[in-house]
């Protein structure tokens, strides 16, 4: 046997500002299956990864929610972690950027890249929200298309008309942030000298580091000749400092893949037998693999591994690309129900459902990848429970029954065995190669044999006849020792099912390669259903879910300071989706700034039957809230609670305008009595 090898695995690191949804989880369990594999093989596998806590849009949101940049990281972090662990991803580590390890290494990094010539320095001229006192990113600037005059469109491209052009090149751009007219302003911008590495990436790129059409894309890139690349971001912004800079932040991209080494370092410190240089220097022995959605490609591929070549550190093994989920044939979709957080799932269906549908259509290819709802219940339930569980559960009574739960020893279909032993080296090669897909065919395909010669012999016609019980028991012994095979091939796919299943053959945990064993002369443990079918009513109902968690997300933004209000409403909604919202008119009983939150009211409503304490984003249009005390407003009764810094928010108020000064609080005509229901 050849040396175990020294891996470490990384997937992209989630943004801190927004929950996990399936899309996301493609990648998370393929990485995850990729490397189970791995550690069922002996090899050393570390899987790391972590939040990607820094950037404009975390500073903001956190604004937004009246808590601090930090508590929004953790808060996230803690759901984050409990959405992997739930779907079964098993992270050797899962830090965050904003850490310690993170700050020492990119100050490391960029001195090293600076004093080595590659860090360049100019102004750059930029729009700056006066109000804010923020540059603003071009997705924060608002305007009329320079092209077709159609309204409200972002600042670098046009939804109506497809239209790309420079945010100054807007017609009467405001801040979506706060509504103010930009300004132009200059400052001091540092640059990553990325040409510098041009012959490094020319060839690094081509040297079976990607997958072929990663490749040639990259090539369009790199014939056209590199840019330097922008890597600081003036105050305010949440992020790391630049050394010696001050006001000088670094760019969220610049800090975000030094995250992977600063996660490994974490784990570092409390696994001794990790030595971070071996893994991370110059020439090191070990493998280091990325895996990542197509839309990151440029981030990972050129300017990671000049970073890294700048640096003096080594790059890596290979970038392992993927395309993008699409549900029932077209992008995850709020107002259909097909944008599914990874929550809403488990509250409804197992992990392993998914983990085994996504390893069947997954290739090494970067094409998007369907989830059909129909076909995924029907896959499953056909493959999963009708295939493999299938093989156990038609065994496992007769040998109960019929010889105490004992296996007896015999080979009775050698032809079979030897078909499943011919068969791991291809079904592994698979793994290695991430042709999850082919790896689930070749063991489907063995499931079938298995089912076919089980249901030839038919022990349960057997069974009932004189003097056939030692073939039953033979049948049956050779059924399960086949059964044992599947799930070690599906180990990486299905680790739940291969617990139970090790449980049920009374084994310890089992590894590759003991597929080359069986069993035999083997006490079983009691034979208990080891996976049930998926409910295509369970699937409705998590669409249905998904569709609410639209109208809570967007209820709950606090109203009032305009961030990238996306108005995802102007979707068409179900008339059912409008009458679940419970509309109530509310009395302002009392109404108080909140000591520590810039934008935060706090307000007690009386809505007849009861009183709501709810926290409002509406600070800046009341400076003196007392002034709302008494008057009417309408309120979202039915609003799932929501736990905030300050307290639990107990519905929403409802407000229209741009934000700052400019929030109108809507009140119904005089007369209107709380509590009253709005139709
Ligand atoms: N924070 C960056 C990554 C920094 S890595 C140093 C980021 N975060 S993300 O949350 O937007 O995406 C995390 C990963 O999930 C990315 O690889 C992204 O491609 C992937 N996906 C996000 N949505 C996806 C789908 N709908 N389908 C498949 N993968 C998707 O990018
Ligand atoms: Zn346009």
């Amino acid at each position: 046997m050849s040396e175990p090898r020294q891996i470490l695995v990384t997937s992209a690191l989630p943004y801190a500002n927004g929950s996990i949804h399936l899309g996301h989880m493609l990648e998370y369990i393929q990485t995850d299956m990729w490397v189970r594999f791995q550690k069922l093989r002996g090899n050393q596998c570390i899987y790391v990864c972590a939040d990607d806590a820094h950037g404009s849009a975390i500073m903001l949101r956190a604004e937004k929610e009246g808590i601090t940049p930090e508590q929004l990281i953790a808060n996230v972090q803690a759901e984050h972690s409990s959405d992997f662990a739930d779907f079964l991803v098993d992270f050797d580590n899962f830090h965050s950027t904003h850490s310690e390890e993170n700050r020492e290494l990119s100050g490391l990094i960029y001195a090293r890249l600076r004093d080595a010539g590659h860090i360049a320095t100019r102004s750059v001229t930029q729009y700056f929200d006066p109000e804010k006192g923020m540059f603003l990113a071009d997705r924060f600037i608002k305007g009329t298309c320079p092209k077709c005059a159609a309204e409200d469109q972002y600042g670098d491209n046009c939804e109506k008309c497809g239209a790309t052009y420079a945010p100054t090149e807007l017609k009467n751009p405001k801040s979506a942030i706060s509504g103010a007219t930009p300004v132009l302003r200059d400052s001091q911008h540092f640059f990553f000298k990325l040409p510098d590495f041009q012959a490094m990436l020319q060839q690094w790129t081509r040297s079976g580091t990607l997958q072929d059409a990663v490749a040639n894309k990259l090539a369009e890139w790199l014939d056209s000749g590199l840019q330097e690349w922008d890597i600081s971001r003036d105050a305010p912004y949440f992020g790391f400092e630049i050394p010696g800079e001050p006001g000088k932040y670094f760019y969220v991209w610049l800090d975000a893949p030094i995250g992977y080494m600063a996660s490994f370092k974490n784990l570092c410190a409390r696994r001794p037998e990790l030595d971070f240089d071996a893994f991370w220097n110059e020439g090191s022995k070990a493998e280091l693999y990325h895996f990542i959605g197509k839309d990151i490609v440029n981030f990972h591929a050129l300017f990671w591994p000049a970073m890294l070549e700048g640096a003096g550190f080594r790059k890596p093994s290979a970038v392992n690309v993927h395309g993008y989920l699409t549900v029932n044939g077209a992008k995850m979709s709020k107002s259909r129900g097909t944008f599914i957080k990874a929550r809403t799932y488990l509250d409804h269906l197992q992990p392993e459902y998914l983990r085994y549908y996504y390893a069947a259509k997954l290739g090494r290819g970067v094409d998007d990848l369907d989830l059909n709802l129909e076909d995924f219940v029907q896959k499953v339930n056909s493959d999963l429970v009708g295939k493999v569980v299938n093989i156990a559960s038609r065994c496992a009574g007769f040998i109960h029954k019929g010889n105490e739960g004992v296996m007896v020893a015999g080979d009775a279909a050698p032809e079979l065995t030897e078909a499943f032993l011919a068969a791991a080296p291809s079904i592994a090669d698979a793994y290695e190669g991430r042709d999850f897909g082919r790896a689930m065919r070749e063991i489907m395909a063995l499931a079938d044999r298995a089912n076919a010669w089980i249901a030839d012999k038919a022990p349960w016609s057997l069974a009932k006849q004189e003097g056939k019980q030692d073939e039953v028991q033979a049948i049956c012994a050779q059924g399960i020792n086949l059964f044992r095979q599947l799930v070690i091939f599906l180990k990486p796919v299905l680790p739940v099912l291969a617990a139970d299943a090790e449980a049920f053959l009374n084994v310890a945990p089992l590894t590759w390669n003991d597929h080359l064993s069986r069993l035999e002369n083997h006490q079983l443990n009691p034979f208990k259903a080891l996976m049930s079918r998926i409910e295509p009513a369970k699937v409705e109902a998590m669409v249905a879910a998904s569709k609410e968690d639209l109208l809570a997300s967007e209820a709950t933004a606090p109203a009032g300071n305009g961030e990238l209000a996306k108005d995802p409403l102007s979707a068409e909604i179900e008339f059912d989706t409008f009458a679940a919202v419970d509309l109530r008119v509310a009395l302002i009983v009392k109404a108080e700034a909140v000591p520590g939150a810039d934008k935060l009211l706090q307000l007690t409503l009386d809505i007849g039957d009861e009183r709501r304490n709810v926290f409002s984003g509406i600070k800046s249009a009341y400076p003196d809230p007392s002034q709302l005390e008494g008057r009417l407003t309408m309120m979202v009764a039915n609003l799932k609670p929501r736990k905030m810094r300050f307290g639990v928010s107990e519905g929403m108020v409802m407000a229209a305008g741009p934000g700052g000064e400019e929030i109108y609080l809507l009140s119904p005509d005089s007369g209107a009595k709380p509590g009253q229901r709005i139709k």
